[in-house]
């Protein structure tokens, strides 16, 4: 993560920046294995540990066929004084979430309830379930300096806390995430401190300011201590605790603080109070002050240009612990930082998001990014009275939602690129808090039944006076255009695990943080409640070169995950596609949307497609075009291929399935999860046949850097058609088998050129 392509912005580096090379204007480590601290060593992997059982639950789970969580959506213990707006809330209750999906995504029930399943709405004069309006009075010229004077002031104000038990009692999604919460809280309590050093403090000062129970006092003390190097375990080197080199680490430990500090404000004694500040302010706001002002020997890659997750996370850690002692602070390194961070974040995280919404690096990555972002403007508001721009500077952020919404399929997300960190450590909940602040209340009506909506910052983000339902009236499909980016999404449900997904994406392949894989035409697939045709996400981020830069001559693109081998698309002369391609895209949708009910079936001239002109992301063509669309009613897809290439050409998917291939070669039966997914070659020069290998480099690819090697692929299928050099339509046709339908309600198409399609182009 520690890298960064400065060419594409043209954004100078002070030259004091130690990992800045003139030579190639990118920000490197200059040996990235070096910097790990012993902070890392340890802290990490506990971290991960915590996260990774969360996921092997899921895995585990995935052999027993679609279980699901059991549902807590009975209205019982209703006093027979609620409101009827309140019964009627709690008979409509939570959905449960798939414990057998990766993603662990919501099972919608197959109901048809018009009446609560409406057009998503707030109802701010629905006072049962409203926040009461924020009693203090911010003048009418704030500035980030002038906060309020009762405490809390990140993003629970007290007025919040007070209104919070009412709330929950008529709130089934607040109920089921408070007992979350303390359910999470009470398992870290039983862990060693500093496994979870975020989300186990802010989950011991929730519980703490809930219950009154200093035990939680206790032990988010013993996490402060700790973290301070004065626990039983210290590690890291005296002056540098929190890991500058890698300032994500120095920034969330800045917000951990921040929010431990003003949450527990009343509780703390002065002495407390006067230890984290000194804590807070030498391993946090002090290297954060020392970055803006151009200290040579400090980290500050991340603050010119970075269009991206770090400038997020950083900015907004630095923030909320300038915040919270801000007043109390004898250093002045408070009051100094936020001169700089709002404006800092307004030119570079709010950036992050392109013209169409999209995150401008990789779909897991706007996890981190937009949680950042939420974060920061969050305790702006609450603390000081404004967001000051941080949320409109950016006209496109409230079309972030939509990103996230049609990244996200019926079991994943299309996980282009690199993945970061595992998606647990961080949560979608920035989905909640934009919806108010947008008055888009479908992302929050999205996000509510995701596994990770409990969390405390949900319990303040959200409106409880929303209601319907998000699926009501959506598009199917959604085209994100903007070139930079580029990629279509298109479903055959919103709210069916089993529906029929495809994205895919053309777009640059620079601009993107070096988070990106040279992918041009990659594709994700899931019909049937699983993912056929799948990424294979990050490499090792600390192998040699691996955030090298964007250039073709990077190291980067040495490694199978990164190349374009290591991607569901076409590779020519097997070679990796060209850095500077710039694909342009067409498409067209039938504009289906969904209604009210979760029951959906698309009618038989339901369809959508996406097509790219390819050509400039390849060195050996004269032309390619690569075309997706829907068949049948969004029951099948067809994926085609119109090439004129000089080198040789071979088709790639990679996939989880096991995979038989006819005597023919022309079709291909892939079994996962007891499901069945038939493929064909529908339309091919003779002798075309599908063949499967092994997900590793070829051979005849150049060399890693020595003594590295690829992240093994143990369980991934690659399906190929390999073809010489000259022009081709290429299609292959993906019949997942639908339970009821027979063999012959399967359509065959006819052979359109890419160029020729239209929504009734295959009728
Ligand atoms: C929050 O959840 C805890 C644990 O289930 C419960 O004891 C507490 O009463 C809940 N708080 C409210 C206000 O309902
Ligand atoms: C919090 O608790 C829920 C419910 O038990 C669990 O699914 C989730 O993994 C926990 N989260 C963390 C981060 O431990
Ligand atoms: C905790 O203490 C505060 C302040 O005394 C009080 O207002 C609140 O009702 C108490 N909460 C609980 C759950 O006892
Ligand atoms: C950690 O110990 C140092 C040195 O004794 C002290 O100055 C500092 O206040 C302590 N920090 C915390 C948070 O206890
Ligand atoms: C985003 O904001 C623009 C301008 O206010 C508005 O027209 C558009 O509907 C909004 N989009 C969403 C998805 O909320
Ligand atoms: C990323 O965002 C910045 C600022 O909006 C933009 O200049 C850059 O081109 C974007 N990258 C891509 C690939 O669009
Ligand atoms: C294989 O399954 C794992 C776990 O669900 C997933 O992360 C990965 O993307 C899948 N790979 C492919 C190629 O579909
Ligand atoms: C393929 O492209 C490379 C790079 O431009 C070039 O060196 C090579 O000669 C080309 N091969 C063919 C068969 O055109």
């Amino acid at each position: 993560m520690a890298s960064y392509n400065a060419i594409d912005n043209g954004s100078p580096y002070g030259s004091g920046d130690p990992y800045y090379n003139a030579s190639t204007g990118y920000i490197t480590p200059t040996n990235p294995k070096k910097p790990l601290s012993k902070w890392i060593k340890f802290g990490i992997p506990v971290a991960v540990l915590v996260i990774a059982g969360a996921v092997v639950a899921g895995v585990v789970a995935s052999h027993h066929g679609h279980s699901s969580s059991p549902s807590s959506s009975s209205s019982s213990g209703s006093p027979a004084a609620a409101s009827s707006a309140v019964s009627a809330k709690n008979a409509v209750g939570i959905f449960p979430t798939a414990t057998d999906s990766e993603f662990m995504v919501p099972i919608y029930p197959s109901t048809t309830n018009a009446a609560a399943y409406s057009t998503p709405t707030f109802n701010p004069s629905n006072v049962a379930f409203a926040w009461p309006k924020d009693p203090f009075t911010f003048s009418s010229n704030p500035s980030p300096t002038a906060v309020r004077t009762d405490r809390p002031r990140l993003i629970a104000p007290k007025y919040k806390w007070d209104a919070l038990p009412s709330l929950i009692a008529n709130d089934p999604y607040l109920k089921r995430w408070n007992e979350t919460i303390f359910g999470n809280a009470t398992a870290y309590f039983s862990l060693p401190p500093v496994a979870y050093h975020l989300d186990g403090l802010v989950a011991f000062a929730y519980v703490y300011r809930m219950t009154n129970d200093t035990k939680w006092v206790d032990r988010t003390w013993a996490e402060i201590q700790n973290a301070a190097g004065n626990g039983t375990t210290s590690f890291g080197p005296t002056n540098d605790k929190w890991n500058t080199i890698h300032f994500l680490d120095t920034a969330e430990f800045s917000a951990a603080f921040g929010i431990a500090y003003d949450w527990l404000y009343d509780i703390w004694s002065d002495e407390q109070k006067s230890q984290i500040r000194f804590t807070l302010n030498l391993y946090g706001l002090g290297p954060g002050l020392s970055v803006y002002q151009g200290d040579p020997s400090s980290v500050g890659w991340w603050r010119n240009g970075i269009y991206g997750n770090w400038n997020c996370v950083c900015n907004g850690g630095l923030t909320l612990g300038a915040l919270a002692i801000l007043g109390d602070d004898t250093t002045g390194n408070a009051e100094a930082l936020l001169g700089f961070t709002v404006d800092n974040a307004k030119q570079n995280c709010a950036l992050a998001v392109t013209n169409d919404g999209t995150w401008n690096e990789t779909a897991n990555y706007w996890y981190f990014g937009t949680t950042g972002h939420a974060e920061m403007s969050s305790s702006l508001i609450t603390a000081a009275g404004s967001d000051f721009g941080l949320l409109t500077t950016n006209s496109n952020l409230n079309l972030t939602g939509l990103y996230h919404m049609y990244a996200f399929g019926p079991t994943s997300l299309f996980n282009y690129g690199d993945h970061g960190p595992n998606k647990f450590s961080t949560t979608a909940n920035s989905m909640i808090f934009y919806a108010s602040q947008y008055n888009a209340p479908r992302y929050a009506l999205f996000q509510r039944d995701q596994a990770d909506a409990a969390e405390p910052w949900s319990m303040f983000w959200y409106d409880p006076t929303i209601s319907g339902a998000f699926w009501n009236d959506a598009p199917l499909d959604h085209f994100f255009d903007y070139a930079g980016d580029q990629w279509g999404s298109m479903r055959s449900s919103w709210t069916d695990i089993n529906a029929l997904y495809v994205a895919i994406k053309g777009g640059t392949l620079q601009g993107h943080q070096a988070h990106g894989d040279l992918d041009c035409g990659d594709f994700v697939l899931d019909a049937l409640g699983t993912r056929w045709a799948g990424e294979l996400g990050s490499g090792d981020y600390l192998s040699t070169g691996y955030f090298e830069s964007e250039l073709q001559s990077s190291s980067r693109w040495l490694y199978y995950r990164k190349r374009t081998e290591g991607q569901n698309t076409i590779l020519v002369n097997q070679q990796n596609q060209d850095v500077t391609a710039h694909p342009t895209m067409t498409h067209d949708s039938s504009g289906t949307l969904q209604g009210s009910s979760t029951v959906f079936k698309a009618s038989s001239d339901s369809t959508a497609f996406s097509v790219f002109d390819l050509a400039s992301a390849y060195f050996n063509v004269t032309s390619f075009s690569r075309g997706v669309r829907f068949l049948n009613g969004r029951q099948q897809v067809l994926l085609q291929d119109d090439i004129n290439a000089q080198g040789s050409v071979m088709w790639r998917m990679h996939t989880n399935a096991t995979v038989s291939i006819d005597q023919s070669g022309t079709s291909a039966t892939l079994t996962l999860d007891s499901q069945t997914l038939k493929m064909e070659i529908v339309n091919a020069p003779s002798g075309a046949q599908f063949a499967k290998g092994e997900a590793v480099r070829l051979s005849g690819d150049p060399p890693l850097p020595s003594g590295q090697s690829d992240q093994p692929n143990p369980d991934v299928t690659v399906l190929s058609i390999s073809l010489p050099a000259g022009q081709y339509s290429l299609q292959v046709l993906f019949n997942p088998q639908w339970p009821g339908l027979g063999a012959s309600d399967y359509v065959t198409p006819k052979s359109v050129p890419l160029g020729s399609w239209s929504l009734t182009s295959h009728n």
